[in-house]
């Protein structure tokens, strides 16, 4: 799987995004060691503090599967939601709470995740390990695990 296909799949997902009130739509996808794809999309809420991110959904379903130590990489893709799909050229990097969460698959897979963050439109894709976006990170290890 390439890392054209995890942002095509990250892509797929963004189209279920319940995202009415920023209208802004995110997709997410995991790639797993047996190699299959994890997706997740963002999930808002009229309690506009509630809303979920796509990472985190994506993360939470691979945990309900038994899965959360088995993420190698992961894909995500935003933008505004338009008549033809997502809009925007800027690549789209995870919250700083959704790079905490990828942590604890991170630590407990013993893995450094690279993290490709895709743009809408144009092409521009961003690939970084989990360590460039959240150095010194609070984990699992410390708490002994
Ligand atoms: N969003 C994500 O799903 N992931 C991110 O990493 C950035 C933000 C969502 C949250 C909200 O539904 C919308 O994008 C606008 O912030």
């Amino acid at each position: 799987m390439t890392k054209h296909d995890l942002i095509d799949a990250a892509r797929a997902a963004a189209a279920h995004a319940h995202a009415p009130y920023s209208r802004f739509g995110v997709g997410a996808a995991l790639l797993m060691t047996d190699g299959s794809v994890v997706t997740g999309c963002n999930f808002e809420n009229a309690s506009y503090g509630l809303s979920l991110c796509a990472e985190t959904v994506a993360l939470a379903k691979a945990n309900s599967e038994g899965r959360l130590r088995d993420v190698v990489e992961v894909a995500v893709i935003g933008g505004m939601i338009g008549a033809e799909g997502l809009t925007g050229a800027a690549a789209v990097t995870p919250c700083g709470r959704c790079r905490q969460v990828l942590n604890e698959a991170a630590q407990l897979g013993g893995r450094d995740l690279l993290i490709h963050c895709a743009a809408a439109e144009g092409g521009a894709v961003e690939t970084y390990r989990l360590s460039e976006l959240l150095p010194y990170a609070f984990g699992p290890a410390d708490l002994g695990l």
